[in-house]
């Protein structure tokens, strides 16, 4: 605590991607050294020279802390040893039954617990199941005969990252914290508060992973109902925008959601999923969450459905069509592609017969995914390529998409996203 308050305490933190590279520069930005874990010598080695793999971070902040050698990275786990604290951020997927995949948290587990020494502090980021902390980690690190709660100290805390949202910084969210045990909380919420401008203490590490999980869910499930929403209102002929635009101007009582081609991320699609694979444990079936998952997945078939339909319209068929389908990150002016429903619309056209290209400037090259191997580069974001094709297929609101001049000669906009107005002089079908 001591070491914390004095910011001589050095802080590791395994996993440098999407939640883990801000935290090293936060930590840093706040005065304490900081050593940097990845399995990926590719970023370890970028980020030594001062460059950035993720667009919305930039290059001037990592210049920064790595330059002064105040913070660095490594592949070399040994250097644990060196850490008064270790922040846990590694992937937790699902498997291809969509279970939990634990094996990341495991290997990390595993390392930390070789080097584990007496004063340490260790936090779970990883977004996971109510109880990963307390079973996984917990019976790993006491194997060796240290204490938790006495010798070291163990708590959960979840991530709350918006990536590309200019509002909040990860200084501004507010911080779940839940430990362990009482002095773990402690410890962990001192680190915190050292860096987070507010740290919300919660009675365990249980009730700090349920949170996560809650706030996930919640989007999952209100994502699907505006889904739903948008496929009952569009058989009725009424624009489901028009109406989130009127029922948000209730002050109280209201929170917007918008319709999609289908979920996208590294959270909202898989994290509900590590719930209902718990509660399975428990004999208890978590039926919104699955109902949602159903909704949400089902949406990219729409989406294709209603651009065969509009083609048909034209008297063209599907088979050799020219589809564009424009954005391949799963959210607006950021270059994160995982889980982007953009593949599964591009694969479903093209098993239609469709000749299918993409657009997104934050994705020259589409990169080979665990699940999809597009081999497609970008074409240029310009009118004149527009109107090659029979339909341009709106799946991502990047802003660069947003100038409707890029549309004067396109023959018919699908829009997932409502980014062409109404009077625009385009055809234009909401899917
Ligand atoms: N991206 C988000 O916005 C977000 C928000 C909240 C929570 N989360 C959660 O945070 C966790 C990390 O997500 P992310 O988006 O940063 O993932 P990411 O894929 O961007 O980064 C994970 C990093 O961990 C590294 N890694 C993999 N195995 C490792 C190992 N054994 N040891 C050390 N490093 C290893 C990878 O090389 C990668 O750099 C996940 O549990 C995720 O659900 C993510």
């Amino acid at each position: 605590m001591r070491r914390i308050e004095t910011r001589e305490a050095r802080v590791g933190v395994i996993g440098l991607g999407y939640v883990g590279l801000p935290l090293v520069l936060l930590f840093e930005q706040n005065g304490f050294p900081v050593i940097g874990f990845d399995v990926d010598e590719v970023k370890t080695g970028m980020l030594n020279r001062g460059e950035s793999y993720i667009r919305h971070i930039g290059v001037e902040p990592i210049r920064k802390a790595f330059e002064s050698r105040r913070a660095v990275a490594t592949i070399d786990f040994n250097r644990l040893a060196e850490c008064d604290a270790i922040v846990v951020c590694v992937p937790t997927p699902l498997g291809n039954h969509r279970e939990p995949d634990l094996k990341y948290i495991h290997m990390t587990a595993e390392a930390i617990a070789e080097r584990l020494r007496p004063g340490q502090l260790v936090v779970l980021e990883s977004t996971t199941y109510p109880g990963t902390t307390r079973e996984e980690l917990l019976p790993r690190f006491e194997a060796g005969g240290l204490r938790c709660g006495r010798d070291f100290f163990l708590a959960f805390s979840p991530e709350r990252e918006d990536p590309g949202n200019r509002n909040f910084s990860t200084r501004s969210i507010p911080k779940i914290v839940g430990g362990i045990d009482a002095p773990s909380s402690r410890a962990a919420e001192a680190l915190y508060g050292a860096v987070v401008d507010r740290v919300v203490s919660v009675s365990s590490a249980e009730i700090a992973e349920s949170s996560k999980l809650l706030e996930n869910i919640f989007r999952a499930v209100n994502i699907a109902l505006v889904n739903e929403m948008k496929v009952v209102f569009d058989r009725m002929g009424i624009n489901i925008w028009e109406v989130i635009e009127a029922a948000k101007t209730k002050p109280f009582g209201f929170m917007p959601f918008y319709p999609g081609p289908g979920l996208g991320g590294h959270c909202i699609p898989l994290d509900p999923f590590y719930l209902t694979w718990k509660a399975a444990e428990h004999g208890i079936w978590a039926r919104f969450i699955e109902l949602a998952g159903e909704v949400n997945t089902s949406m990219p078939r729409y989406v294709v459905d209603r651009t065969v339909e509009a083609i048909n319209q034209q008297k063209k068929s599907i088979v050799g069509a020219k589809v564009l389908v424009l954005g391949l990150a799963y959210k607006a002016d950021i270059d994160d592609d995982r889980e982007s429903p953009s593949f599964e619309l591009i694969e479903l056209l093209q098993a239609r017969g469709a000749e299918v290209s993409y657009c997104d400037p934050f994705v020259p090259v589409a990169r080979r995914g665990r699940k999809h191997d597009l081999n497609m580069a970008s074409v240029p974001c310009t009118a004149d390529e527009f109107s090659r094709y029979d339909a341009v297929l709106v799946a991502t609101a990047h802003n660069a998409f947003k100038d409707v001049a890029l549309y004067a000669k396109t023959k018919m906009v699908i829009d997932t996203r409502n980014i062409i107005p109404n009077d625009a002089a385009v055809a234009v079908v909401r899917a």
